[in-house]
């Protein structure tokens, strides 16, 4: 006979191993269950640690850069692509923007403001605040994001649980660019703007 208190050690010991912490990456700690590589975290939560600099990658294989995590919220705030230089494309545009995949538990958090640029006309349809006084307007006469999309036709929207959350939509002859501001308030001046997606993640099992 075992005796119980070894069985329940053992019991113990592998439950503890489950919940192994990965190692920091570069200057950010990894907390559970984000997982960077097989042996820690939760598989379901994969990120990726590239030579000191996390990433989360969308269902498309898109690497977005991961500027903070909040491990008591379940949130994480990624970077928004990058628009080329003289263009007004976003670099994921030809992956029609950020993807999630539905099957895993992330999703886009309620926080966001986005911008969307040199969009068609048909978007005017849509729900989105197309008008000249969006938010999206400052942005481009600000010249931020580069000079390509100044004076195109551009949107805001704040994402709400109505809006798909698993997915920015960017394509040619919709809108070719986008940007995000995480817990904009309607009037703060545009240097405060908190440029990410913030991402949450539901709790494991
Ligand atoms: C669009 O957003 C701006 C800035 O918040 C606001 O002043 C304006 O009323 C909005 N317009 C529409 C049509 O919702
Ligand atoms: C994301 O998922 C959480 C948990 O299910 C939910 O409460 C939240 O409303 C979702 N967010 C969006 C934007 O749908
Ligand atoms: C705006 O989008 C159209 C296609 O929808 C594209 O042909 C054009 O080059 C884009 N403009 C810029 C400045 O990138």
């Amino acid at each position: 006979m075992v005796p119980a208190v070894i069985v329940f050690l053992f019991v113990l010991v592998t439950q503890v191993s489950a919940f192994r912490f990965c190692p920091k990456c570069g200057k950010m700690e990894v907390p559970y269950p984000l997982s960077t590589g097989e042996s820690c975290g939760d598989p379901r939560y994969r990120i990726y640690c590239d030579n000191g600099v996390l990433e989360f990658m969308s269902a498309q294989g898109f690497y977005y850069n991961i500027l903070s995590i909040n491990p008591w919220s379940s949130k994480l705030v990624i970077s928004p692509p990058l628009i080329q230089e003289n263009t007004c494309y976003s670099s994921d545009l030809g992956l029609g923007g950020l993807v999630l995949d539905e099957n895993l538990p992330f999703n886009i958090s309620t926080r966001n403001t986005v911008m969307l640029f040199n969009c068609s006309d048909s978007i005017l349809l849509s729900p989105l605040n197309c008008s000249s006084s969006s938010f999206c307007r400052q942005f481009e006469d600000a010249g931020k994001g580069g000079s390509g999309c100044r004076g195109t036709l551009c949107c805001h929207f704040l994402k709400d649980a109505s809006m798909t959350s698993h997915r920015i939509r960017v394509r040619l002859g919709g809108c070719t660019a986008y940007t995000s501001v995480v817990g904009k308030k309607p009037n703060d001046p545009i240097d405060s703007w908190n440029y990410g997606i913030e991402l949450q993640w539901l709790p494991p099992f």
